[in-house]
């Protein structure tokens, strides 16, 4: 890709970054469109969030994402925000429109992508999220008008509450809360239908760690994992094993990103180039 005088600049803004896959998939996707973007990683500390947000709009970049531990704290520095990210109460992506910087969530409409396309049905079924984090936050309340029970497991139960209470209060949708014993696991897996890992629970270097006793697992259950390094989790290969339908959490980095490059480039996106291109990230992040 030739940069000139007229190429758009994306990019990344969070502490860390510098292992991040996004930079790899946008910039394969530009170059496979032929778009005149480029897309780069900007660590930015907390307390500088507001001098770098002054940047973007002095330098009209033209649009970004957002990572820890910034997703919440840019919020009062943008001037529109799309429901997407309102109701979530986080942006991860930003558009700047003509000088407008407009914020954007697009972990839950990933999330609802990469379970589309793994063909799982959300419509009236029972779902355990574990976590109650900023991943599972964003899961939740995208899944949550659609399914028909939903179950809120987190070590720290008090954060699984507040979920369950914003849940309820911003979208009218019910959950029930609670920890993640060995007991309460094996009551709630029972009769669910999806298992959603948003912990950070089998990452790279506890990757031998699962949250999910095998015996809970089986075709009935399908399981969507949210950790991607490595993507092979524990979990997702005793699910395998078990029989049950998985979604690795690539799926998830990679539909998350398809919609922001949506919304940046108001192009289709080359999904499958994005895939690859994430996962020899990944292979070359795991060799070094
Ligand atoms: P993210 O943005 O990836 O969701 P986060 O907001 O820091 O990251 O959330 C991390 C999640 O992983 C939380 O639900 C956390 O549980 P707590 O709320 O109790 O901290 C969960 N988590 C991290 N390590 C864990 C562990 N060893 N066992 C169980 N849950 C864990």
């Amino acid at each position: 890709m030739e940069i000139s005088g007229k190429t758009k600049l994306c990019a990344l803004i969070g502490d860390p970054v510098e292992h991040s896959l996004s930079p790899a998939m946008h910039n394969a996707a530009f170059k496979h469109l032929g778009l005149n973007y480029v897309y780069l990683a900007f660590k930015v500390e907390r307390e500088r969030l507001k001098e770098a947000i002054a940047g973007v709009k002095a330098l009209k970049i033209h649009g970004l994402n957002v990572t820890k531990p910034l997703k919440i704290d840019v919020i009062p520095l943008l001037d529109e925000l799309h429901e997407s990210a309102s109701k979530v109460g986080a942006v991860n992506t930003i558009l700047n429109r003509d000088g407008k910087l407009v914020g954007y969530n697009t972990d839950g409409l990933g999330a609802l992508k990469a379970l589309e396309n793994a063909e799982v049905d959300l419509n009236g079924i029972k779902v355990v999220i574990f976590g109650a984090g900023g991943a599972a936050r964003a899961v939740a309340f995208s899944i949550a008008p659609k399914v028909g029970e939903m179950v809120l497991l987190n070590r720290t139960v008090e954060k699984a509450e507040r979920l369950a209470h914003d849940l309820e209060e911003k979208l009218g949708c019910k959950a029930r809360f609670g920890g993640l014993s060995e007991e309460v696991k094996r009551r709630e897996l029972r009769d669910a239908d999806l298992v959603i890992n948003a912990t950070s629970v089998g990452m790279r270097p506890n990757k031998n760690l699962s949250l999910v006793n095998p015996d809970l697992l089986g075709p009935d259950l399908a399981v969507f994992e949210l950790v991607y390094n490595p993507v092979e989790t524990k979990l997702l290969k005793d699910a395998r094993k078990a029989g049950s339908k998985v979604i690795d959490g690539l799926s998830l980095l990679l539909h998350q990103g398809v919609e922001s490059f949506s919304i940046w480039t108001g192009v289709k996106p080359p999904i499958e180039v994005m895939r690859k291109a994430l996962e020899s990230a990944l292979e070359d992040a795991s060799d070094g």
